[in-house]
């Protein structure tokens, strides 16, 4: 069983006060920091490069979840790697070499990730599943924050609970998007241990209820 987790990402933070936003994770006495990376390519949104990454570790020593919505991911994970990220996951829709751009981020000293989204079957990702710390299950269409949860999303959920267990394997299953008090606790019983909050953790006035419930 993994320890659960909160990662607060900090797309829903106040940008021009982005360490702000870190050390309020870091304060609500939270381990991992989720840090959302788009291109304007793979999604229609475009957030933050390696530079404000290094800028943010500079301050910080929380764990950095890296999500990569990128359509050539295999052509940074060196540089968010050298820029402080601890864990880096990417995307499997686009087309690139997904399997050795998974090595490569643990050749980096990086713990690594897989990322489907809610139109993606699980077999997509069934490939990797020996070779991730971490598998992300997008519950939103991905591209901006304060989107509605998909809740067809826990069937994948469980296939990846199923398909650990079946294996023997230990990875991480993470969810993104739309995660609120409401939808957390279907996304812990369906076995979820790593819970991706920005709007719900940033402009909540109590965030101290969406952490009891993420550690419950
Ligand atoms: C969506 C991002 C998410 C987003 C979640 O593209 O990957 O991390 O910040 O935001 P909320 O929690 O507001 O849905
Ligand atoms: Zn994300």
């Amino acid at each position: 069983m993994n320890s659960p987790l909160l990662a607060p990402s900090v797309l829903a933070s106040d940008h021009a006060r982005l360490a702000e936003g870190v050390a309020t994770i870091k304060s609500s006495g939270l381990e991992w920091a989720h840090i959302d990376i788009m291109d304007g390519h793979f999604v229609p949104n475009l957030t933050f490069g390696p530079e404000i990454v290094a800028a943010l570790r500079k301050d910080s020593d929380l764990f950095f979840d890296v999500h990569l919505m990128l359509d050539n991911p295999h052509l940074y994970v060196e540089a968010f790697a050298k820029a402080g990220a601890n864990l880096i996951s990417i995307h499997v829709e686009p087309d690139y070499p997904i399997e050795e751009t998974l090595d490569t981020i643990h050749s980096l000293g990086c713990q690594n990730g897989v990322v489907f989204n809610p139109g993606t079957p699980t077999e997509a990702v069934a490939p990797y599943l020996d070779k991730v710390d971490l598998v992300l299950a997008m519950t939103v269409q991905p591209g901006f924050g304060g989107q509605s949860f998909q809740t067809p999303v826990l069937e994948k959920v469980a296939e990846l609970v199923e398909l650990r267990e079946q294996k023997g394997l230990s990875f991480r299953i993470e969810v993104d998007g739309g995660i609120d008090p409401d939808t957390l606790p279907l996304c812990r019983d369906a076995g979820v241990d790593t819970f991706v909050a920005g709007t719900a953790f940033f402009k909540a006035e109590d965030k101290q209820a969406l952490i009891d419930l993420a550690q419950a």
